[in-house]
């Protein structure tokens, strides 16, 4: 951790563990160590990044938060929870994290170890999903060096990602806050704690870029994926869910279940391990049950539909 923190301290980059996907840091107050970032991604765009604090009161001082923002602050972090806010006055993350935006995006991550990291570091830390874009994002640090290994300088093994889809993103920018990506903590918890429906992404206020996370194609494995199946064909790898076989998934080349018990937190917990291991078979399809719409599932579903998208 000493010797993660001194290089990030030196402007390099370093993959770290959170509650959710794995990380690729770098000090979000430099602009030469951001741009390593998107060089290690080989990310073509320069989007916005989540800048990550050790806790609230670090993030709080980073932007401006209306009453909703400080409300879910107050019940959601540590947390899966990313809130974009006006960038404060004394905002030092730099205008490339930020991609030029007036907004900030800020998070702080559950783990305490991360958040050890990130107090040593003493600087917002951009960071994100710590995978080639494109690719499916990772879940542990052999994930991270499958796709980055060789282009960063090291990355710190906090064993297996127990959320496994990214942190929610909420706009508080004025008006109702927006829904910005599904994530880890679901629309109902925040539903519930802000009282009120939770508008869309888009809005004539919209004054947020689509994002990477927003992109269609994004969670992209190399097989075709093939959503709401209700049938699996022999030469197809199957993801199931549930305790219900799908018809035909025992004869396909590989079944991999998300939660024989039908339990979503496990099932977004697997996600994208599962995508990996299906994807490493090589077979030109993957077929995938239906998921439910609710809670995690709303994250999960995302995820899978721009892992489904064309390109
Ligand atoms: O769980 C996570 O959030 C992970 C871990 C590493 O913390 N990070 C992550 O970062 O997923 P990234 O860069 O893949 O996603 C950042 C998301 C994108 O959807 C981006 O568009 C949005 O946050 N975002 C960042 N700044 C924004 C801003 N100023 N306005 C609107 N959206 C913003
Ligand atoms: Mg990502």
């Amino acid at each position: 951790m000493e010797a993660a923190a001194a290089l990030l301290r030196a402007g390099q980059v370093v993959a770290f563990p959170t509650e959710t996907v794995y990380g690729l840091g770098a000090d979000a107050t430099d602009p030469s160590a951001v741009a390593r970032i998107f060089t290690a991604k080989e990310r073509p765009r320069f989007n916005p990044l989540i800048a990550h604090l050790p806790d609230a009161e670090a993030a709080l001082a980073e932007g401006v938060f209306d009453d909703a923002a400080r409300s879910l602050a107050a019940a959601f972090w540590p947390g899966a929870l990313t809130l974009v806010v006006p960038a404060a006055p004394g905002c030092r993350i730099c205008d490339l994290a930020r991609a030029g935006l007036p907004s900030v995006a800020l998070r702080v991550p559950a783990p305490e170890r991360t958040r050890a990291l990130l107090a040593r570091v003493g600087r917002p830390v951009a960071a994100p999903s710590a995978n080639r874009s494109g690719r499916v994002s990772p879940t542990s640090a052999a994930h991270v060096l499958a796709d980055l290994d060789g282009r960063i300088m090291a990355v710190l093994d906090g064993g297996e990602t127990p959320v496994g889809v990214e942190s929610t993103v909420v706009a508080c920018l004025g008006g109702t806050p927006r829904l910005l990506r599904p994530g880890g903590i679901t629309r109902e918890a925040l539903e519930a704690r802000l009282g009120v429906a939770l508008a869309g992404p888009e809005g004539p206020d919209a004054i947020h870029p689509v994002g990477p996370g927003l992109l269609a194609s994004h969670y992209a494995p190399r097989a075709q994926v093939r959503l709401d199946a209700a049938s699996v064909a022999p030469e197809e790898v199957a993801l199931l869910f549930g305790p219900d076989p799908l018809p035909g998934a025992d004869a396909a080349r590989a079944r991999l279940n998300l939660s024989p018990a039908g339990d979503l937190a496990e099932a977004a917990a697997r996600l994208f391990s599962a995508l990996r291991q299906l994807d490493g078979i090589g077979a030109p399809v993957i077929a995938v049950a239906p998921i439910p719409e609710r809670g995690l599932g709303e994250a999960i579903n995302d995820r899978l539909r721009r892992a489904s998208a064309p390109r």
